[in-house]
């Protein structure tokens, strides 16, 4: 009998408000796998909430953060990793994540992404300063998925999210997973 092939990781990309962490934090559970979170990594290095690391020390700071604790987590074995929604723009991340195992990009709808947000003002990019009106909010959600749209499309899965709990998104996951070559 062939053995079984090797666990690799699992990464979920995808926006802000499409589950990550939730399912990932499933995923994970229901796989008996160890789970990480990237922008947990961050805040617990930091010692500060991802929100007062844009203010304090900008986009760029927290993009620098965001490198090692992508590289702290693809060093763990066979664990669930969930990405912040901009984490796939840097290369090397891209290079470290596409090569960890199979990539899952969670979707959903701009005015689904609105609606689970809500006004949210942990979400830097999207309300820095809290007055972001919801027009001014869906209206950001919509330019920052196109202009991601090229990297979100370098994930090997896609999964829609709409209308679905966080259990049957990590059910789906499981299912694609296994269907394409049983790394799960
Ligand atoms: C970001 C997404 C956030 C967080 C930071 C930047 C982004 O994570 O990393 O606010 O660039 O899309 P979630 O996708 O978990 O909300």
């Amino acid at each position: 009998m062939t053995p079984a092939p090797p666990a690799t990781r699992v990464i979920l990309t995808g926006f802000m408000g499409t589950g990550k962490t939730e399912v990932g934090r499933r995923l994970a559970r229901t796989l008996g796998r160890p789970f990480m979170d990237t922008d947990a990594l961050i805040e617990s290095a930091a010692g500060r909430s991802v929100s007062a690391i844009f203010a304090a020390e900008g986009e760029a700071g927290f993009r620098a953060r965001e490198r090692q604790a992508v590289a702290e987590a693809c060093r763990v074995a066979a664990a669930v990793i969930a990405v912040g929604g901009g984490a796939l723009l840097d290369p090397e991340n891209r290079r470290l994540l596409l090569a960890a195992g199979p990539v899952v990009c969670l979707r959903a709808a701009p005015r689904e992404i609105l609606e689970r947000l809500g006004e949210a003002r942990d979400r830097p990019l999207l309300n820095r300063d809290g007055t972001a009106s919801t027009a001014e909010r869906l209206a950001r959600i919509e330019s920052l998925l196109s202009a991601r749209a090229a990297v979100y499309a370098l994930a090997s899965h896609a999964v829609d999210t709409d209308g679905r709990t966080p259990d049957q998104v990590a059910d789906a996951i499981r299912a694609i997973l296994q269907e394409s070559g049983g790394s799960a």
